[in-house]
Protein backbone atom coordinates (compact mmCIF):
# COMPACT_ATOMS: atom_id res chain seq x y z
CA UNK A 1 0.00 0.00 0.00
CA UNK A 2 1.49 3.34 -1.04
CA UNK A 3 1.46 6.37 1.28
CA UNK A 4 -1.21 8.89 0.44
CA UNK A 5 -0.87 12.63 0.78
CA UNK A 6 -2.82 15.81 0.23
CA UNK A 7 -0.59 18.85 -0.07
CA UNK A 8 -1.86 22.42 -0.25
CA UNK A 9 -0.01 24.96 -2.36
CA UNK A 10 -0.96 28.41 -1.19
CA UNK A 11 1.12 30.09 -3.93
CA UNK A 12 1.46 33.86 -3.43
CA UNK A 13 -1.49 34.20 -1.07
CA UNK A 14 -2.04 34.85 2.61
CA UNK A 15 -1.43 37.21 5.48
CA UNK A 16 -0.74 36.63 9.16
CA UNK A 17 -4.44 37.07 9.91
CA UNK A 18 -5.91 34.95 7.12
CA UNK A 19 -3.29 32.19 7.57
CA UNK A 20 -4.13 31.91 11.24
CA UNK A 21 -7.84 31.58 10.56
CA UNK A 22 -7.24 28.98 7.85
CA UNK A 23 -4.80 26.91 9.88
CA UNK A 24 -6.98 27.02 13.00
CA UNK A 25 -9.89 25.72 10.91
CA UNK A 26 -7.73 22.88 9.53
CA UNK A 27 -6.46 22.01 13.00
CA UNK A 28 -10.03 21.47 14.16
CA UNK A 29 -10.60 18.80 11.48
CA UNK A 30 -7.34 16.99 10.67
CA UNK A 31 -6.56 14.33 13.27
CA UNK A 32 -3.18 14.30 14.97
CA UNK A 33 -2.49 10.69 13.98
CA UNK A 34 -3.50 11.08 10.35
CA UNK A 35 -2.44 8.09 8.23
CA UNK A 36 -2.89 10.10 5.05
CA UNK A 37 -0.34 12.91 5.13
CA UNK A 38 -1.74 16.43 5.18
CA UNK A 39 0.53 19.39 4.48
CA UNK A 40 0.46 23.04 3.50
CA UNK A 41 3.17 24.67 1.41
CA UNK A 42 3.07 28.30 2.47
CA UNK A 43 4.98 31.39 1.31
CA UNK A 44 8.41 31.34 3.02
CA UNK A 45 7.79 34.44 5.20
CA UNK A 46 4.99 32.51 6.90
CA UNK A 47 6.91 29.32 7.67
CA UNK A 48 7.62 30.39 11.24
CA UNK A 49 3.92 31.10 11.72
CA UNK A 50 3.03 27.69 10.26
CA UNK A 51 5.49 26.02 12.60
CA UNK A 52 4.14 27.86 15.65
CA UNK A 53 0.57 26.85 14.86
CA UNK A 54 1.09 23.34 13.45
CA UNK A 55 3.91 21.92 15.54
CA UNK A 56 2.73 18.67 17.13
CA UNK A 57 -0.39 18.49 14.95
CA UNK A 58 -1.28 16.11 12.12
CA UNK A 59 -0.57 18.83 9.56
CA UNK A 60 2.94 19.23 8.18
CA UNK A 61 4.24 22.37 6.51
CA UNK A 62 6.59 23.10 3.69
CA UNK A 63 7.81 25.63 1.14
CA UNK A 64 7.03 26.16 -2.53
CA UNK A 65 10.58 26.40 -3.83
CA UNK A 66 14.19 26.31 -2.63
CA UNK A 67 17.59 27.36 -3.82
CA UNK A 68 19.99 24.91 -5.38
CA UNK A 69 22.61 26.56 -3.13
CA UNK A 70 23.03 25.95 0.57
CA UNK A 71 24.48 29.31 1.58
CA UNK A 72 26.52 32.23 0.38
CA UNK A 73 26.19 35.30 -1.82
CA UNK A 74 22.88 34.45 -3.50
CA UNK A 75 20.63 37.41 -2.78
CA UNK A 76 16.96 36.56 -2.42
CA UNK A 77 17.39 32.78 -2.22
CA UNK A 78 16.05 30.48 0.51
CA UNK A 79 18.04 27.31 1.10
CA UNK A 80 17.14 23.73 2.01
CA UNK A 81 18.94 23.93 5.37
CA UNK A 82 16.91 27.06 6.22
CA UNK A 83 13.67 25.27 5.38
CA UNK A 84 14.73 22.28 7.49
CA UNK A 85 15.63 24.68 10.30
CA UNK A 86 12.04 25.96 10.20
CA UNK A 87 10.71 22.43 10.55
CA UNK A 88 9.55 21.99 6.96
CA UNK A 89 8.92 18.42 5.90
CA UNK A 90 8.07 19.19 2.26
CA UNK A 91 9.17 21.48 -0.53
CA UNK A 92 7.67 21.79 -3.99
CA UNK A 93 10.24 21.49 -6.76
CA UNK A 94 9.68 22.38 -10.40
CA UNK A 95 6.12 23.63 -10.13
CA UNK A 96 4.94 24.64 -13.60
CA UNK A 97 4.71 28.28 -12.50
CA UNK A 98 8.40 28.16 -11.56
CA UNK A 99 9.20 26.52 -14.86
CA UNK A 100 7.14 28.80 -17.10
CA UNK A 101 7.15 32.19 -15.31
CA UNK A 102 10.62 32.00 -13.76
CA UNK A 103 12.32 30.02 -16.50
CA UNK A 104 13.42 27.03 -14.43
CA UNK A 105 14.93 24.36 -16.65
CA UNK A 106 14.70 20.60 -16.20
CA UNK A 107 18.37 20.65 -15.15
CA UNK A 108 17.83 23.33 -12.50
CA UNK A 109 14.78 21.50 -11.16
CA UNK A 110 16.88 18.33 -10.85
CA UNK A 111 19.52 20.28 -8.92
CA UNK A 112 16.89 21.69 -6.59
CA UNK A 113 15.48 18.21 -6.04
CA UNK A 114 18.93 16.97 -5.00
CA UNK A 115 19.37 20.02 -2.74
CA UNK A 116 16.07 19.24 -1.01
CA UNK A 117 17.13 15.65 -0.40
CA UNK A 118 20.49 16.76 1.00
CA UNK A 119 18.60 18.86 3.54
CA UNK A 120 16.41 15.95 4.61
CA UNK A 121 13.27 17.46 3.06
CA UNK A 122 10.67 15.51 1.09
CA UNK A 123 10.63 17.10 -2.36
CA UNK A 124 7.36 17.14 -4.28
CA UNK A 125 8.64 16.93 -7.85
CA UNK A 126 6.12 18.54 -10.19
CA UNK A 127 5.75 17.59 -13.86
CA UNK A 128 3.11 18.15 -16.50
CA UNK A 129 2.40 19.12 -20.07
CA UNK A 130 0.87 22.30 -21.51
CA UNK A 131 -2.36 22.27 -23.50
CA UNK A 132 -0.41 22.76 -26.72
CA UNK A 133 1.81 19.79 -25.91
CA UNK A 134 -1.20 17.60 -25.14
CA UNK A 135 -2.97 18.63 -28.34
CA UNK A 136 0.13 17.81 -30.33
CA UNK A 137 0.20 14.33 -28.79
CA UNK A 138 3.43 15.10 -26.92
CA UNK A 139 2.24 14.50 -23.36
CA UNK A 140 4.33 11.37 -22.81
CA UNK A 141 7.39 12.85 -24.48
CA UNK A 142 7.24 15.89 -22.19
CA UNK A 143 6.72 13.79 -19.05
CA UNK A 144 9.59 11.51 -20.10
CA UNK A 145 11.90 14.50 -20.61
CA UNK A 146 11.02 15.98 -17.21
CA UNK A 147 11.36 12.68 -15.36
CA UNK A 148 14.53 11.65 -17.19
CA UNK A 149 16.25 14.92 -16.23
CA UNK A 150 15.82 13.93 -12.61
CA UNK A 151 16.84 10.32 -13.18
CA UNK A 152 19.98 11.40 -15.02
CA UNK A 153 20.95 13.70 -12.17
CA UNK A 154 21.10 11.26 -9.28
CA UNK A 155 19.28 8.13 -10.39
CA UNK A 156 16.03 6.54 -9.25
CA UNK A 157 17.22 6.05 -5.66
CA UNK A 158 16.61 9.71 -4.86
CA UNK A 159 12.90 9.13 -5.54
CA UNK A 160 12.81 6.72 -2.62
CA UNK A 161 10.70 8.57 -0.06
CA UNK A 162 10.07 11.46 -2.46
CA UNK A 163 6.79 12.46 -4.04
CA UNK A 164 5.90 13.18 -7.66
CA UNK A 165 2.99 15.44 -8.61
CA UNK A 166 1.48 15.22 -12.08
CA UNK A 167 -0.01 18.60 -12.86
CA UNK A 168 -1.18 19.17 -16.41
CA UNK A 169 -0.53 22.89 -16.92
CA UNK A 170 -3.88 23.34 -18.67
CA UNK A 171 -5.69 22.17 -15.54
CA UNK A 172 -3.91 24.43 -13.06
CA UNK A 173 -6.09 27.24 -11.77
CA UNK A 174 -8.40 26.92 -14.77
CA UNK A 175 -11.26 25.01 -13.18
CA UNK A 176 -10.66 22.45 -15.92
CA UNK A 177 -9.68 19.18 -14.25
CA UNK A 178 -8.10 16.28 -16.09
CA UNK A 179 -10.52 13.37 -16.21
CA UNK A 180 -9.67 10.63 -13.77
CA UNK A 181 -8.74 8.45 -16.76
CA UNK A 182 -6.38 11.12 -18.16
CA UNK A 183 -4.75 11.57 -14.76
CA UNK A 184 -4.33 7.84 -14.22
CA UNK A 185 -2.92 7.29 -17.70
CA UNK A 186 -0.29 9.99 -17.30
CA UNK A 187 0.59 8.86 -13.80
CA UNK A 188 0.91 5.23 -14.90
CA UNK A 189 3.29 6.46 -17.60
CA UNK A 190 5.40 8.34 -15.03
CA UNK A 191 5.48 5.30 -12.76
CA UNK A 192 6.46 3.10 -15.69
CA UNK A 193 9.24 5.45 -16.71
CA UNK A 194 10.73 5.27 -13.22
CA UNK A 195 10.15 1.49 -13.08
CA UNK A 196 12.47 1.25 -16.07
CA UNK A 197 15.24 2.28 -13.66
CA UNK A 198 13.99 0.79 -10.40
CA UNK A 199 10.77 -1.21 -10.22
CA UNK A 200 10.56 -1.33 -6.43
CA UNK A 201 10.96 2.42 -6.01
CA UNK A 202 8.39 3.08 -8.74
CA UNK A 203 5.88 0.71 -7.17
CA UNK A 204 6.19 2.41 -3.77
CA UNK A 205 6.27 5.99 -5.10
CA UNK A 206 3.50 8.37 -4.05
CA UNK A 207 2.26 10.19 -7.17
CA UNK A 208 -0.19 13.03 -6.62
CA UNK A 209 -2.52 14.62 -9.13
CA UNK A 210 -2.78 18.42 -9.22
CA UNK A 211 -4.86 20.79 -11.31
CA UNK A 212 -8.22 22.15 -10.14
CA UNK A 213 -8.71 19.46 -7.51
CA UNK A 214 -11.86 20.29 -5.55
CA UNK A 215 -14.01 18.58 -2.95
CA UNK A 216 -16.44 17.73 -5.76
CA UNK A 217 -13.94 15.84 -7.96
CA UNK A 218 -11.42 14.51 -5.42
CA UNK A 219 -13.05 11.16 -4.69
CA UNK A 220 -13.25 10.24 -8.37
CA UNK A 221 -9.61 11.18 -8.99
CA UNK A 222 -8.32 9.43 -5.88
CA UNK A 223 -10.17 6.23 -6.81
CA UNK A 224 -7.71 5.70 -9.68
CA UNK A 225 -4.97 3.14 -9.08
CA UNK A 226 -2.08 5.49 -9.85
CA UNK A 227 -3.40 8.55 -8.04
CA UNK A 228 -2.12 8.59 -4.45
CA UNK A 229 -3.55 11.95 -3.39
CA UNK A 230 -3.51 15.55 -4.54
CA UNK A 231 -1.54 18.75 -4.83
CA UNK A 232 -4.14 21.43 -4.30
CA UNK A 233 -3.85 25.12 -5.16
CA UNK A 234 -6.96 27.30 -5.04
CA UNK A 235 -9.05 24.87 -2.99
CA UNK A 236 -6.35 24.70 -0.30
CA UNK A 237 -7.20 28.30 0.66
CA UNK A 238 -10.72 27.27 1.71
CA UNK A 239 -10.69 25.17 4.88
CA UNK A 240 -13.84 23.15 4.18
CA UNK A 241 -12.69 22.34 0.64
CA UNK A 242 -9.21 21.30 1.69
CA UNK A 243 -10.47 19.16 4.57
CA UNK A 244 -12.98 17.44 2.29
CA UNK A 245 -10.23 16.72 -0.25
CA UNK A 246 -8.01 15.29 2.47
CA UNK A 247 -10.89 13.12 3.69
CA UNK A 248 -11.50 11.83 0.16
CA UNK A 249 -7.87 10.66 0.01
CA UNK A 250 -7.94 9.24 3.51
CA UNK A 251 -11.09 7.26 2.69
CA UNK A 252 -9.11 5.35 0.01
CA UNK A 253 -6.85 3.67 2.52
P1 LIG B 1 -5.03 24.56 -8.61
O1 LIG B 1 -3.43 24.59 -8.51
O2 LIG B 1 -5.52 23.51 -7.66
O3 LIG B 1 -5.46 25.96 -8.22
O4 LIG B 1 -5.37 24.24 -10.02
C1 LIG B 1 -2.70 23.41 -8.36
C2 LIG B 1 -1.22 23.73 -8.30
O5 LIG B 1 -0.77 24.63 -9.02
O6 LIG B 1 -0.47 23.10 -7.55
Amino acid sequence: MRSKAVVGNWKLNGSLATNEALLEALLREIPRQAATACAVCVPSPYLAQARALLDGSGIAWGAQDLSRYEKGAYTGEVSGPMLADLGCRYVLVGHSERRSIFGESDALVAEKYAAARRSGLTPVFCVGETLEEREQGRTEAVLARQVDALLHNGGAKQLDGGIVAYEPVWAIGTGKTASSAQADEAQAFIRGRIAGKDAAIAAALTILYGGSVKASNAAELFAMPNVDGGLVGGASLVAEEFVAIWRAADARR
